[in-house]
């Protein structure tokens, strides 16, 4: 039976067989060297310990090729998207068809309300959390205006 204990977690711990996996990433830890329980995922999740070699890679291709980077390399920048496909399918459940990595979250937000937020006069108000990430609520309050809405008014 679940139990909310310091003991039933470690018991839970031990028997996740996906525990190793805690292993490759990096845990902030405390001044005392005692690591952090860290829940964080949505705004920056921990660093996985791979990080740094990819990053160092890509600026290796950046020194070594300048803008020849997008078509040389280990991993040219151009189609960049095309080696993420397959994987995200997988993980949102899509076919691969339907799924593209690109720009930044803030961008995908606009890009997704201007495809599909078509507002009315009588239907044009936007429901989010009220402590919704700023940048959020900036590009829901700039889609307001865009359409001629005030943007408080229409959040
Ligand atoms: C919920 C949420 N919205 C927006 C952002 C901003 O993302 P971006 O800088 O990619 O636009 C973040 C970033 O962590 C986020 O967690």
């Amino acid at each position: 039976m679940y139990k909310t204990t310091y003991d039933f977690a470690t018991q839970l711990d031990n028997e996740d067989e996906l525990s190793h996996i805690r292993n490759n990433f990096h845990i902030p830890k405390d001044n005392n060297g005692k690591e952090w329980l860290y829940f964080t995922g949505n705004s920056l999740g921990l660093q996985p310990k791979t990080t740094k070699a990819y990053l160092q890679q890509e600026l290796d291709d950046w020194a070594n090729y300048g803008v020849e980077g997008h078509f040389e390399g280990e991993t040219p920048w151009l189609p960049y998207h095309e080696f993420l496909t397959e994987k995200m399918a997988k993980i949102v459940g899509a076919k691969p068809l339907e799924v593209v990595v690109m720009n930044t979250l803030t961008t995908n937000l606009h890009l997704l309300m201007v495809s599909f937020y078509q507002p009315t006069k009588r239907k044009y108000k936007i429901i989010i959390e009220s402590d919704a990430f700023p940048s959020d609520r900036y590009a829901v309050q700039s889609q307001l205006q865009f359409h001629g809405f005030d943007a408080d008014e229409g959040l």
